[in-house]
């Protein structure tokens, strides 16, 4: 499949000539999403549809239940979606939505394709984008459809991703994990401003009667080697790779990355950890690996690990309920894996 680019403004009319055969439409606000997919699910299991498609093709209907696809910011203004594992398709439906910050919602789009890769151009900047895909095949001439994939989201931010020093920045952010890693010699101790803001935010805590504290501040490559290796020896290495990072990959190493009052799964909870949750973006940190987000930052929930990204970029941040990969529309995942 190719690329096709489709300027968000432009006309059904102009969309539906375009040499990737796409058309658009309206289809509401996002709140369809969950309309659609109750008339979807109902519909599929129907029992002619499920005859159909048991005559027809039923690998499809199994192999089609979880769509997937991927989002990334590609260019000023401009998410890419790609679909994977759509060999069997003839088409896909893509509905996009905006969550404008100011006015009311942007109409959720509803565009159709039959490539691989969308490019959605001349988006807004800095707004969330919602995304789901559905595809079909036809059979006997009638599209059958797929489940529609959950919903995911990006922001249209244009962060550029560079490398000073060997580290890895998307926009100002450095941004260290298992798919970005850091020079064995990269860092020295933990960054002024992040004992600035941890000193600020103990001493407003302790005012509110909670009482915070370091465990963890900055880990050198070497260390982070010691601790890796720890891990492993204690539940193997898969194990280990949900908690800890493998050297050269943690975010520690950057001196930006703070665990606060216990590692322990028992901290979760905690007066202390609601706290930390509520307030710490007050202070320019969030909670870097949050709950059910595994699959996208690559780490089991830590509620005590926080991220030091500056005030103004931690608020930004934290009021998408994004993590970092989702924001910047980028994996965590070893070479290898
Ligand atoms: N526990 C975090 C993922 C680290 O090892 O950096
Ligand atoms: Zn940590």
């Amino acid at each position: 499949m190719k690329k096709a680019m489709i300027a968000l403004e432009m006309a059904v009319i102009i969309l539906a000539m375009t040499a990737c055969h796409t058309i658009r439409q309206e289809v509401g606000s996002l709140g369809n999403y969950v309309q659609d997919d109750v008339t979807m699910q109902q519909e599929l299991s129907g029992p002619t549809r499920q005859n159909d498609c048991l005559s027809g093709s039923a690998s499809f209907y199994t192999e089609s239940e979880a769509v997937n696809f991927s989002l990334s910011v590609t260019a000023k203004n401009t998410v890419s979606v790609t679909l994977s594992e759509t060999e069997d398709a003839d088409g896909c439906e893509i509905e996009y939505t905006a969550r404008n910050k100011e006015a009311s919602p942007v109409p959720t789009l509803r565009l159709e394709t039959n490539e691989k890769t969308t490019v959605f151009s001349d988006l807004i900047p800095n707004e969330i984008y919602s995304f789901r895909v559905r595809v079909y095949q036809i059979i006997q001439n009638e599209k059958v459809y797929s489940k529609w994939s959950h919903v995911k989201r990006i922001t249209n931010t244009m962060n550029q991703k560079q490398i000073i020093d060997g580290a890895t920045y998307f926009g100002d952010v450095l941004i260290t994990n298992k798919t970005y890693a850091l020079p064995e010699d990269y860092g020295t101790g933990l960054k002024m401003e992040v004992v600035n803001a941890f000193r600020e935010m103990a001493s407003d805590a302790a005012k509110d009667g909670i009482t915070l504290w370091i465990v963890s501040g900055y880990r050198s490559y070497e260390m982070q080697v010691v601790t890796y290796q720890y891990n492993v020896n204690q539940s193997g290495r898969e194990k280990a790779d949900r908690v800890s990072a493998r050297p050269g990959h943690s975010e520690h190493q950057t001196g930006l990355s703070l665990d606060i009052n216990s590692t322990l799964d028992s901290f979760a909870g905690t007066p202390e950890a609601i706290w930390l949750e509520k307030h710490c973006v007050q202070y320019g940190f969030i909670i870097r690996y949050p709950k059910e987000k595994e699959s996208v930052t690559g780490y089991q929930y830590e509620p005590w690990h926080i991220r030091y990204l500056g005030k103004e970029k931690a608020a930004e941040i934290a009021c998408t309920g994004l993590t970092l990969e989702e924001y910047f529309g980028i994996t965590s995942r070893y070479n290898e894996d």
